[in-house]
């Protein structure tokens, strides 16, 4: 049998109930090595991201994962939240407990500088499933480490599927569309994960019952934050369950072959009060502008989740 790479992984989060089933996924799967979770100010503000990315370490017995804080929020303007779809906490669901695990105390974008010139050229790949903060204001500090990064599968934007959170805009990007300005022109190579795929992925209620049957601490306090989290998607969206957005990108990781995409030029509204942090993608190659992203539009759901499912059985 072949063996599977060794992937070294920054997972730059702010969780927020998908996200906790990324860095699950995550933790819970041999060929990944998670060198840090970095936090960015998003779904909730930035003391309340910490505090569930320590938590959810904790919840996977995963007590060796160096957690660092970041931004506080984005470059320009105001910070934008969701709690009406992650509850006051974040991570609304199961019982909220004060982590023992220590937060590391260098700063997230300092960290992603450190790491990324002191590994290999090309051996580390980035995460973002927040706000592109974080990443950018480490772009800004070194722009060097551009050409170092492996790659950055990013879960952002949306074309067909349009906003979620403006009629055009996309979360992720709409709370900090400069930053993700500076990411998708920084010469990396872009994995996009856009709500056009991510919507494909519904939490159905089968699927939520097979990851409680996990039975370990892990899943059964995802069940209970994806039973939350559904109950507000699934009433917005009308459907059986509800869209999981961040673990397509560790999925992607482990299995590219459940995804399919094109390679595109994508650009970022940052100008215009009504499309502003929209992700403007070149799907059918219409301008000559330079493809700076492969953007996915397609996955194999059901084998999704069944991935993430298997993977939390290797967990507390
Ligand atoms: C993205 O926004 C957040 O609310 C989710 O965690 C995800 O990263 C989806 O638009
Ligand atoms: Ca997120």
């Amino acid at each position: 049998m072949q063996r599977k790479r060794h992937m070294k992984i920054i997972i730059d989060t702010d969780p927020g109930q998908d996200d906790a089933a990324a860095i699950m996924l995550a933790l819970g799967s041999p060929e990944l090595e998670i060198l840090g979770l970095t936090i960015v100010a998003g779904n909730v503000p930035l003391d309340l991201t910490t505090r569930n990315a320590l938590m959810i370490c904790e919840l996977s017995g995963r007590l060796d994962v160096k957690v660092f804080a970041g931004a506080e929020g984005p470059l320009i303007g105001p910070q934008v939240t969701a709690e009406h779809a992650h509850g006051k906490s974040g991570l609304d669901g199961p019982d909220i407990f004060k982590p023992s695990i220590a937060l590391q105390t260098q700063y997230a974008p300092d960290f992603l500088v450190e790491t990324i010139l002191k590994e290999d050229k090309k051996t580390v790949t980035l995460c973002p499933i927040g706000p592109l903060t974080n990443i950018a204001l480490a772009l800004k500090s070194e722009p060097e480490i551009a050409s170092r990064i492996e790659k950055i599968v990013l879960m952002g934007g949306g074309y067909f599927a349009q906003g979620n959170i403006t009629p055009s805009a996309e979360f992720n990007i709409f709370a900090d569309p400069e930053a993700a300005k500076i990411v998708y022109n920084c010469g990396a190579p872009i994995i996009m994960m856009p709500l056009d795929v991510t919507h494909q992925i519904l939490t159905t209620k089968a699927r939520v019952e097979k990851i409680q049957a996990v039975g370990n601490t892990a899943s059964l306090a995802l069940a209970k934050m994806l039973g939350f989290y559904s109950r507000y998607n699934s009433k917005k969206y009308g459907n059986d369950g509800a869209p999981l957005h961040d673990p397509t990108t560790i999925a992607w990781l482990l299995k590219p072959e459940l995804f399919n995409g094109r390679h595109c030029n994508v650009e970022i509204e940052t100008e215009s009060e009504i499309t502003r942090g929209a992700t403007v993608i070149d799907w059918w190659e219409v301008t000559d502008r330079p493809k700076n992203a492969y953007v996915v539009n397609e996955v194999n759901s059901d084998e999704f989740f069944d991935l993430l499912t298997d993977r939390l059985g290797n967990l507390n």
